[in-house]
């Protein structure tokens, strides 16, 4: 009997997702185009997000600082047209919402019109007039608190946030304020496990751990990391599933002496001509 259909993951039901109120923990993970996202959703996760980390991890950029809206569009509809069961989240890449709130609305439509059920962007107080104006034009918002990598000038490089009592009381600020704004979700990203727990205990939207202990209301990782397809050394917090980067060199290592050994292509990888095409050519 086949597997029957499962419902398609709307941002409503992540919002209610709590493990303290008895759910699993929700499964998010990155991709940025259809392929990967086709991969990733028949592997059951829950919310596919097409993250600005696209900058580092498929376009070899340095940092998330350099893409914009329409990079993030062109990656965002690439991964909805794989249709996936999973909610697929659009991250505001930076610069999108930091301006006027009207501008973060217009670019957040975008994000939608391209594919995304939801739209993620970083920060808290700070951001608040853009999260509010977004949601009120309907579009469901994820925050993103802690390390948040568009601020790498900000903190001085990548540093694990909220160590020292007062930072980590502003964290709690503000995953309450984007929670009681009425956010679905908030990425907890690089904070120490008792912020997180702390954090998940106090608001009732889902918190989403990456690198932030095991308290969170779900977890996400960058998909390159978890395949071992990435060049960079993995943080602490990555557990790497697989090898996919040794099996793509060996795969084309022998693809590669197939075709310098003339074993590529063979009799039944070949479209045959007839014989009479044949001596028409002067065969
Ligand atoms: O851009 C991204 O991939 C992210 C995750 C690391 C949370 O924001």
């Amino acid at each position: 009997m086949s597997e029957p259909e499962r419902q398609k993951v709307t941002a409503p039901w992540v919002r209610s997702r709590k493990r303290r109120q008895g759910a699993d923990p929700v499964v998010w993970v990155t991709a940025y185009d259809e392929p990967w996202a086709r991969l990733v959703d028949r592997a059951g996760v829950d919310v596919i997000l097409v993250g600005d980390t696209l900058a580092e991890i498929v376009l070899g950029y340095e940092d998330t600082l350099h893409v914009d809206v329409d990079v993030m569009a062109h990656h965002v509809a690439a991964v909805a047209r794989a249709r996936p069961r999973a909610l697929v989240v659009g991250d505001m890449p930076w610069m999108s919402y930091h301006l006027e709130p009207s501008d973060a609305v217009r670019n957040a439509a975008r994000l939608v019109r391209a594919g995304a059920g939801a739209v993620k962007l970083e920060g808290g107080h700070q951001r608040l007039g853009a999260v509010e104006a977004i949601l009120a034009a309907e579009i469901p918002v994820i925050g993103h608190l802690g390390l948040t990598p568009q601020s790498v000038h900000a903190m001085g490089g990548y540093r694990v946030q909220g160590r020292q009592v007062e930072a980590a009381a502003r964290l709690v600020e503000d995953a309450r304020l984007l929670s009681d704004a009425g956010c679905t979700a908030v990425v907890l990203e690089g904070v120490p496990d008792v912020v997180a727990e702390r954090i998940t205990a106090e608001i009732a939207a889902p918190t989403i751990g990456i690198g932030a202990g095991a308290a969170c209301d779900g977890q996400v990782l960058v998909l390159h990391d978890l395949l071992g397809m990435t060049a960079r050394t993995p943080p602490k917090f990555v557990r790497r599933y697989a090898d996919v980067g040794q099996v793509v060199v060996d795969a084309v290592s022998r693809y590669c002496d197939d075709v310098r050994a003339s074993r590529f292509p063979a009799e039944e990888e070949t479209y045959h001509g007839s014989d009479d095409l044949r001596r028409a050519l002067g065969g």
